[in-house]
């Protein structure tokens, strides 16, 4: 057994599953080109993003995986500098690839985001026009979502814009059964004609099995969006949705309101 395999087999069944190579290989070259609608997705992130009516200065982004929303960020704003955070070792390896062109203007930075450690090292290169994740807070439980939020609001510049893009619950099993089937048909339609293509069942019983659903920590669009409004973000909506597919997020206010204890 490798070192790097000795490694992989004790990661645990939360989080750290993407610390795994071949978690990261399948997700990078099969899930993350069929995810449905995913062109939409983005396309929202960056309306909310252009709201603010400035280029991106600079961004921070949330289990950056191999840098897909840093990439659509730097296409549109090449002058922005980003801070890009994973705690995947193969994952920052593919986004140091991607980026390469951009790399004079990125610091990518192998970090838990769920540690308490995480703010401080982050900060020292905010405060953020722009803070983005993909499909990663949802692996923590509620209250560290609510800590992240937290955290997000106060790395942000006045008027900086928070965007979440989520895997959020059903509101009942027939509606994530009708998710399940959604997803399904676009992985299988993402690759039909591919040399190595797979039938539909094949991928159907590949995603009920997959790793990182054991890690999933799943939680409503409508309950994440209350707690941004409760933190102090402004314009909090779900921007985009499609079953248990979400964009959202909400804007740091300019001004902040007195504190009654101040
Ligand atoms: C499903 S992938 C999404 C990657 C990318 N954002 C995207 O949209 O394709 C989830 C990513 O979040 C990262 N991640 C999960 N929990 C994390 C944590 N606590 N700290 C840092 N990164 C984390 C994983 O390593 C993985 O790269």
């Amino acid at each position: 057994m490798t070192e790097s395999t000795a490694q992989e087999n004790r990661i645990g069944t939360d989080a750290t599953v993407w610390k795994k190579a071949a978690l990261v290989e399948r997700y990078l070259g099969r899930v993350r080109k069929g995810v449905p609608m995913a062109e939409a997705q983005i396309d929202v992130m960056m309306r909310v993003i252009e709201g603010r009516g400035q280029p991106v200065e600079n961004f921070l982004d949330l289990g950056c995986g191999d840098g897909i929303l840093a990439a659509t960020i730097l296409t549109e704003y090449p002058e922005a500098s980003g801070v890009l955070v994973d705690f995947s070792t193969p994952m920052i390896q593919a986004a140091l690839r991607n980026l390469k062109e951009y790399s004079h203007a990125l610091h990518l930075t192998t970090l838990d985001y769920s540690e308490p450690s995480w703010f401080d090292m982050v900060a020292a290169r905010g405060p953020f026009d722009v803070i983005v994740s993909g499909y990663s807070i949802h692996h923590q439980p509620d209250a560290k979502k609510q800590q992240i939020y937290a955290d997000v609001f106060d790395l942000l510049k006045p008027g900086g814009v928070f965007v979440n893009m989520e895997h959020v619950a059903s509101s009942t099993p027939w509606v994530e059964a009708r998710h399940d089937d959604f997803f399904i048909d676009s992985l299988w339609a993402s690759q039909v004609g591919s040399e190595d293509a797979k039938s539909r069942e094949e991928i159907a019983a590949a995603y009920h099995v997959r790793e990182d659903k054991a890690a999933n920590q799943l939680t409503s669009v409508e309950r994440q969006c209350a707690w941004l409004r409760q933190i102090g973000f402004q314009d909090v909506d779900c921007y985009f949705k499609a079953f248990e597919l979400a964009v959202f997020g909400g804007r740091r206010p300019f001004e902040l309101p007195e504190r009654e204890d101040a």
